[in-house]
């Protein structure tokens, strides 16, 4: 290899913005910034740029939801996700959004380009659109019976209880989730990005060294059964950037998606001199790009992204790193067994580099899943970091200041021992520079196993004691801060706080530049403790953090009435509305024929309302002012088109409408007698 600092430029996948970042994201974050940390330690030129990937139906949906504008919504879950990646460490060179006027830039360019080269094709489609909301209607938005089994309430294509697979269209009584109305077919013409023509080229790229040999297989499945076009467009209302000459039409989500990376990184071009946007773009860039991914966004990043790249003539992947899934305790990450634990829940209770620690130890190069069991967590961070590593320097330091007048001075009291630290430098680096970190963690750790040996053999306390042996002492304690600098050093990718703390210990900036060099005539400060054990009431109250973040994603139940909506509440003067406005809400006099409570929610009563011949499940926030019994057989004012809601307990098919100063006061309408179930507000 060449001694010239390479230029290397690297991506983490663009995360949603319509939710939190949690730990199976920070697999990626963190598997990346630590190689992006191990090079730049090295001396290479290495650039770290992310973004938030902003567009799209769901985030213009969420943001709709809470009642945001997409770009106040976008803004807020930057902030979050910047703020989340900070305290884990992830040291991106530059954070920036796919909603830029560089990404608009880059996009128009880009698309123009795959359009003059003959790329992009159209094609009349026929989609599912919800009448009411004026929406075409992505499968997982509509839900219905299935026509094999005939399960209700099945999402999209496919059937989760017989497992058939199907058009949303075939589905019984096909629901829009968004607004409960029947969806209707309708035509709109599509923009297609024609990925047959890329055939060979991309059989020839997959199998160039650029991929993982399990990816480049997976790969060739689909390469060998036929590629099709790519849809990339999406009609309005969509958030996300308008195609150039095709009004009303807008690029879908993961075209401007991966372009995002180039404009993230031309955002941070405008902002630093010694970076050149062509040097690592251009079609005959000489510097390397790699982007860090999961294996669940493959075909976007192997096969969609480097055909774009080719046609609009840019440079292509150096490689596509692909990692597997995490899963907790050995399962899944479930919401409903709170396994699902955000980066905040965690960051609440624990220090990241434990967590930075553990996936380092678990990762490798290959796309395996790979599992965060607490237990196993909590012990191998004591056992290694705690027991092995600081150890080393908390058993030693004291003597140096007592015996050495605070220097590390001499020539190697064991020179073997040092020759194996200084032999397995480079190993070590060529693990990390292949991505086995796994490996490096255990190499690291058996020569910590080695320091600790060597100093329990020698007993350097002992040793102190009589003046005879106390050049000795001495020596053995000076060897011991040396083995532990060099493990400090090695560690640094993963643990940079801690390393930062060893290098004012050790009066010596972390660098690793060369082998580890024998310090001796060196000045060390006095240690202070590094790093504390983990206990367990961290990980049962990170636990507890996180089911409480779940329940808080759950709509609260207050929300459930009218009344003590926050909107309301918070503005008595209500924004003006037209009567078109209030005539979509549909509002009936309903029955409640059933009412219980609720196992596990304290404000809620579950609600069954009869509106002439249909009945409606309801949950209503209104426990704390009836009891149950009292309800049943009264009459009330539902609203019966508002989209059902999944709640931890169940789906509300609508809203009772209730009034009330907030609290626990609350309520209930009823219409005067005479009023018939099912009649229409007005
Ligand atoms: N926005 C797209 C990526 C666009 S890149 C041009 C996306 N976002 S994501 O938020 O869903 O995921 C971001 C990254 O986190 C992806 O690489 C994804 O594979 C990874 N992970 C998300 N959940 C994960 C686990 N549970 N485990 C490991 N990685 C996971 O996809
Ligand atoms: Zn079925």
């Amino acid at each position: 290899m060449s001694t010239l600092p390479r230029k290397i430029l690297v991506t983490s996948a663009l995360p949603y913005a319509n939710g939190s970042i949690h730990l199976g994201h920070l697999v990626e974050y963190i598997q990346t910034d630590i190689w992006v940390r191990f090079q730049k330690m090295r001396g290479n030129g290495c650039t770290y740029v992310c973004a938030d990937d902003a567009h799209g139906t769901a985030i213009m949906l969420k943001a709709e939801q809470l009642g945001r504008s997409a770009e106040e919504q976008i803004a807020a879950v930057k902030a979050e996700h910047e703020q989340d990646f900070a305290d884990f460490h992830i040291g991106f060179d530059n954070f920036h959004s796919t909603h830029s006027n560089e990404n608009k830039a880059l996009s128009e360019e880009i698309y123009l380009a795959l359009e003059a080269n003959g790329h992009i094709t159209r094609k009349t489609i026929t989609q599912a659109f919800d009448p009411e909301r004026n929406i075409f209607l992505a499968d997982r938005y509509i839900k219905g019976t299935c026509p094999s089994c005939k399960a209700e309430d099945q999402y999209g294509d496919n059937c989760e209880s017989c497992g058939a697979t199907y058009s949303p269209t075939d589905l019984i009584n096909a629901v829009s989730t968004l607004s409960g109305a029947t969806p209707v077919e309708k035509e709109s013409e599509h923009f297609f990005f024609d990925l047959p023509q890329f055939s060979d080229f991309l059989k020839h790229w997959t199998r160039s060294g650029t991929l993982q040999t399990e990816v480049a297989n997976k790969l060739s499945e689909w390469l060998d059964s036929g590629l099709q076009a790519w849809d990339i467009s999406r009609d309005a209302p969509y958030f996300g950037f308008e195609i150039p000459g095709a009004p009303g039409k807008y690029f879908y989500v993961w075209l401007d998606a991966p372009i995002g990376y180039m404009a993230s990184f031309k955002n941070l071009c405008d902002q630093r001199s010694d970076l050149s946007f062509d040097e690592y773009w251009s079609a005959d860039a000489t510097t390397e790009l790699y982007h860090f991914i999961g294996k669940d966004i493959v075909n976007f990043h192997a096969l969609f992204w480097p055909a774009m790249l080719h046609s609009a003539n840019y440079r292509l992947p150096t490689g596509v790193n692909v990692h597997g899934f995490l899963t907790v305790n050995g399962k899944k990450m479930s919401k409903s067994r709170g396994t699902f634990i955000n980066a905040r829940s965690y960051l609440n209770h624990m220090n990241p580099e434990y967590l930075r620690y553990y996936f380092a130890a678990k990762l490798s190069a290959g796309v395996d899943d790979i599992d965060l069991n607490l237990e196993d967590f909590m012990q191998r961070v004591n056992s290694d970091l705690v027991g092995k590593v600081v150890n080393i320097a908390s058993r030693t330091a004291k003597f140096v200041h007592k015996l050495g007048a605070g220097k590390l001075s001499g020539a190697p009291h064991d020179t073997s021992l040092w020759e194996q630290f200084t032999t397995a430098d480079s190993s070590i680096a060529a693990h990390y520079e292949a991505r086995e970190y796994g490996k490096a963690m255990r190499e690291i750790m058996a020569l910590a196993d080695l320091a600790n040996q060597y100093i329990a053999q020698h007993q350097p306390w002992s040793l102190a004691k009589s003046e005879a042996t106390q050049a000795e002492a001495l020596a053995v304690c000076v060897q011991s801060l040396n083995m532990f600098a060099a493990l400090s050093t090695w560690l640094a990718p993963v643990l940079p706080v801690t390393a930062e703390k060893i290098g004012e210990f050790l009066q010596r900036p972390s660098c690793w530049k060369t082998g580890p060099v024998w310090l001796a005539d060196h000045e060390i400060a006095t240690f202070s403790p590094l790093l504390k054990r983990l206990e367990q009431p961290a990980i049962d109250a990170m636990m507890d953090d996180a089911k409480a973040a779940l329940e808080a994603l759950q709509p609260a139940p207050e929300v459930e009435t009218l009344a003590s909506n926050g909107q309301l509440d918070a503005d008595p003067l209500a924004e003006e509305i037209s009567f078109d406005d209030f005539a979509k809400v549909d509002l009936r006099v309903a029955k409640i024929v059933a009412a219980e409570s609720v196992k596990g929610a304290d404000k809620l009563l579950q609600l069954t309302l009869d509106l002439g011949g249909e009945q409606r499940n309801v949950f209503a926030g209104i426990k704390s002012a009836y009891n149950a019994e009292v309800l049943v057989g009264r009459l009330t004012v539902l609203v019966a088109n508002l989209a059902p809601r999944k709640m931890r307990f169940g789906v509300s098919e609508g809203m009772v409408a209730a009034a009330g100063p907030g609290g626990d006061e609350i309520y209930l309408l009823s219409p005067d007698s005479g009023a018939i179930p099912g009649m229409r507000i007005k």
